[in-house]
């Protein structure tokens, strides 16, 4: 089933471990986090919004974006609102940090605005903030 809310202009994902949920948290921003369970009901995007999530491929391709992720970008509409990427990784997975960023850029072809590592330093908090402001007064042209 499909979700009638309003979402935010950041959605994320973020699995039990919450790293990128207090990631989001840190933000202070508002945001919309997607169901953690592919098979709960998923949301759909009401307005244009940049996509933040964690890596899961354990070094590789396969299974990098989360299930959930596929299946909300599955819904035609949660393409066209999609304008950037944002996610998160482990660097101990070396050349595979991070990239589900690559793959979502590449599939949705939109920027890969950033990349951090687990939680997040205050560095990473401040920069996707002042990056996020900057992009969306950017944007608010070109949005709808
Ligand atoms: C099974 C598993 C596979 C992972 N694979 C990758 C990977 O391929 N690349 C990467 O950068 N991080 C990888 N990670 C690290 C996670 O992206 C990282 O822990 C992230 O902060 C988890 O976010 P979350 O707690 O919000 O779900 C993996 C973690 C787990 C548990």
């Amino acid at each position: 089933m499909k979700l009638p809310i309003k979402t935010q202009p950041l959605i994320y994902y973020s699995s039990r471990s919450e790293n990128s949920h207090r990631f989001v948290t840190k933000l202070g921003l508002p945001a919309t986090r997607l169901p953690m369970n592919a098979e709960d009901n998923t949301l759909i995007a009401t307005q244009p919004y940049i996509l933040l999530l964690p890596t899961y491929g354990g070094g590789g391709i396969k299974g990098a974006v989360p299930k959930p992720v596929i299946r909300f970008l599955n819904i035609a509409e949660n393409r066209q609102f999609i304008r950037g990427v944002i996610a998160a990784g482990n660097t101990n997975f070396g050349t595979a940090f991070a990239l589900a960023g690559n793959i979502i850029a590449e599939k949705c072809q939109v920027p890969y605005l950033y990349k951090f590592e687990l939680l997040g330093t205050e560095t990473d908090v401040r920069l996707v903030r002042e990056g996020l402001e900057r992009f969306w007064q950017h944007h608010t042209s070109t949005v709808l």
